[in-house]
């Protein structure tokens, strides 16, 4: 079977494969406006921190195209306004504000030229943010090949594949798929309640990629740790604080201390543009809380009686002490993680 792209800018319209739908269904949305766009990401017809940075450059794109402005005063007040409103479309993943900062410089690079030069230069800009994207992929995935050795058992939570990161290879996904081809390694999936992002689409990732893989459910990992069945640990992020603090799926943390417990170590895969240099620890990152539906039932079916109470962050912090290093583009950050931040991020390389 042919995968579409994760993401595609088409003639001015935004293709997005509906991962709501996969493993079993592949279909293939048509965002003609920005608003579609937004339905799509809080919708989670695509997620994934990287993939949601490419995916708010499209949409502020789309968005700039149908801005009536006859100045540019007017283009960039109303450019401002698409822009928040993608942005608050997921809070959590610090890429989405990271791609709409680089869209809204470029805009105002512009400054001069003309309305029509500012909205030409937008899309350009989500292409390259979108190319960027895949060089940072492909030299992450690369980065982390000597964590892993021969015969490990490696734990993943969430899906941080291509479907996750819009790129040919994922974050976590990309480094076990180049230390399977160099060492051959095992995996253990978890099926990441409660929208089954392991079990739904990690599954089908790994499968395609002929990577052996073992799926579980988020509340095994501890059991199957102490019997010897995990070896290590590999996660991706949604926002890292400057600290060192790593946000991600819910359902990390509970694997990290089950880690630490262990004597395991616990690895964190995210491009730099994951990095937010902005907040100094973990306990300033925005949790998106998400509807109590997705707790009481999955899809049409629930199990929960209607009004039970639910509790239903999306995501968790992941403190820093128990990160064993972060694997990026740039190399290998080892504690105590005092290099993330201390020069600027494009430069920004670790010396440990
Ligand atoms: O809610 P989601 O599916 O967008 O959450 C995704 C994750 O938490 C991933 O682990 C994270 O974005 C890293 S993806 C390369």
């Amino acid at each position: 079977m042919s995968i579409p792209p994760v993401i595609e800018w088409c003639d001015g319209a935004v293709h997005i494969l509906d991962q709501r739908r996969l493993p079993d269904v592949v279909e293939v949305l048509r965002c003609r406006d920005v608003v579609d766009v937004c339905d799509a990401i809080r919708g989670l017809a695509i997620r994934g921190a990287p993939a949601l940075g490419v995916t708010a450059a499209y949409a502020i794109a789309l968005g700039a195209r149908n801005i009536e402005a006859s100045t540019e005063e007017d283009f960039l007040q109303q450019l401002g306004l698409v822009i928040d409103v993608v942005v608050a479309t997921r809070p959590t993943a610090v890429n989405l504000p990271w791609a709409a900062q680089r869209m809204r410089e470029t805009a105002l690079s512009k400054s001069g030229a003309g309305v029509d030069a500012m909205r030409h230069s937008l899309v350009e800009s989500a292409l390259a943010i979108a190319a960027d994207n895949e060089q940072r992929h492909q030299a992450l995935a690369r980065a982390g090949v000597d964590l892993f050795r021969s015969g490990d058992r490696v734990l993943h939570h969430c899906n941080t594949g291509r479907l996750a990161t819009a790129a040919s290879v994922g974050t976590a996904l990309g480094v076990i798929q180049v230390a399977h081809e160099r060492h051959g390694i095992d995996v253990i999936v978890s099926e990441t309640r409660p929208l089954l992002q392991g079990g739904r689409l990690t599954s089908w990732e790994l499968a395609q990629a002929n990577i052996p893989f073992t799926l579980i459910t988020d509340s095994m990992s501890a059991d199957l740790m102490r019997r010897g069945e995990i070896t290590a640990v590999i996660v991706g992020a949604d926002r890292i604080a400057a600290n060192g603090d790593v946000a991600n799926k819910i359902g990390t943390y509970a694997h990290a201390v089950a880690a630490r417990s262990h004597g395991l170590p616990f690895y964190v895969a995210a491009p730099r543009s994951t990095i937010d240099c902005d907040v100094p620890t973990g306990a300033a990152i925005p949790i998106e809380e998400r509807a109590p539906e997705e707790v009481r039932g999955y899809s049409d079916w629930r199990w929960a009686p209607a009004d039970t109470p639910v509790m239903n962050p999306a995501f968790d912090v992941t403190p820093h002490d128990l990160i064993t290093a972060i694997v990026t583009d740039c190399g290998v950050y080892r504690p105590p993680f005092a290099e993330l931040c201390r020069v600027d991020e494009m430069s920004k390389a670790p010396t440990g």
